[in-house]
């Protein structure tokens, strides 16, 4: 089997590089050249792939000036363009097309299953909605998964791996009034979740990923200082985090409500349905 990945060196597509090696999948990586040159380069490096994965995307984590709203916008949205337009001009189009999305797609108040949801007017709720759109052209082509991601856990990448210097120096506590949301989800259901859709020809559509069991900011917090046996009491002021990233501090302050509602039914049992059971995974082993 042959599968091509955009977004191949972030946090994600690491993972599922090494685990689809593993099993000697042969993995094509799609690079940004490849993204944003010759459209015909593109088609012919993916020639042959049964499936292409999309995970492009610059961090959200930022000031969002207008350039840097520009670059989010833009390094997702032109990507899944190229992407769409390559598969749709294939002769043989792969049999299925996997694009990332995210959680900040809701609002963040409520709790939202896939089919019972409001969606956000703000920033990364229209941009989540505009890269759907986009993903949901190659349908005429190919079956599609959209994963809408909630934020992705691991020791080395990510959230997490940015947070645990302040928690294991006794520096960690709630974000703002820490009510808030929490959509978080271990990174090795992400990947057994990549895998179950590669295998279940059944699974189409839109897909929330994230764990079964929503939890808030401060729950959060107790559970990662509990796991570290280090204290969480200082809370890292709303202002502060706006000072520095304005309102790219939104991604931090506020949070979505979310349940996997689809790939329970279907049949997909997270490994890592609790908080404290993956602190202990990705913490204590
Ligand atoms: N991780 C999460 O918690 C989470 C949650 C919700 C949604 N998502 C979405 O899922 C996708 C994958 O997440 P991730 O955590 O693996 O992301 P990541 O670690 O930030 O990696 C992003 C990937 O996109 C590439 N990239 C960055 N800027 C780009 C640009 N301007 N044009 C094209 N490619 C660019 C990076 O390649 P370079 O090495 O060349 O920079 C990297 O391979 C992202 O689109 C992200 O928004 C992630």
């Amino acid at each position: 089997m042959k599968v091509a990945i955009a977004g191949y060196s972030g946090l994600i597509g690491s993972a599922l590089v090494r685990t689809l090696e593993e099993k000697e999948v042969r993995v094509v990586r799609i690079t940004r050249n490849h993204l944003y040159g010759e459209a015909s380069s593109l088609t012919d490096l993916i020639g042959g792939c049964e499936v292409v994965i999309n995970l492009a995307g610059a961090p959200l984590i930022k000031r969002w000036t207008k350039s840097n709203r520009k670059q989010i916008y833009d390094s997702r949205i032109l990507s899944t363009r190229a992407l769409v337009h390559a598969v749709s001009t294939m002769e043989a189009p792969p049999a299925l097309f996997v694009n990332a999305s995210g959680v900040g797609i809701y609002e963040d108040k409520g709790i939202f299953t896939e089919s019972n949801a409001l969606l956000s007017g703000g920033f990364i709720g229209k941009l989540c909605q505009d890269w759907e759109r986009e993903a949901s052209a190659v349908e005429d082509h190919c079956r599609l998964v959209i994963f809408r991601l909630g934020v992705v856990l691991d020791r080395q990448g990510g959230a997490l791996s940015r947070l645990l210097p302040f928690f294991r120096a006794g520096l960690g506590g709630r974000i703002g009034n820490g009510r808030q949301y929490f959509p978080w989800v271990h990174l090795s259901d992400v990947i057994r979740a990549f895998l179950f859709v590669m295998e279940d020809k059944r699974c189409h559509g839109v897909y929330n990923l994230s764990a079964p069991q929503v939890i808030n900011n401060i729950q959060f917090t107790r559970a990662l200082a509990g796991v570290l046996k280090r204290p969480a009491l200082i809370p890292v002021p709303a202002f502060v985090l706006s000072l520095l990233f304005g309102k790219g501090s939104q991604v931090l302050t506020s949070g979505q409500g979310v349940l996997p509602q689809r790939l329970t039914e279907q049949g997909f049992s997270f490994h890592f349905p609790d908080i404290n059971l993956a602190f202990k995974d990705l913490l204590q082993t």
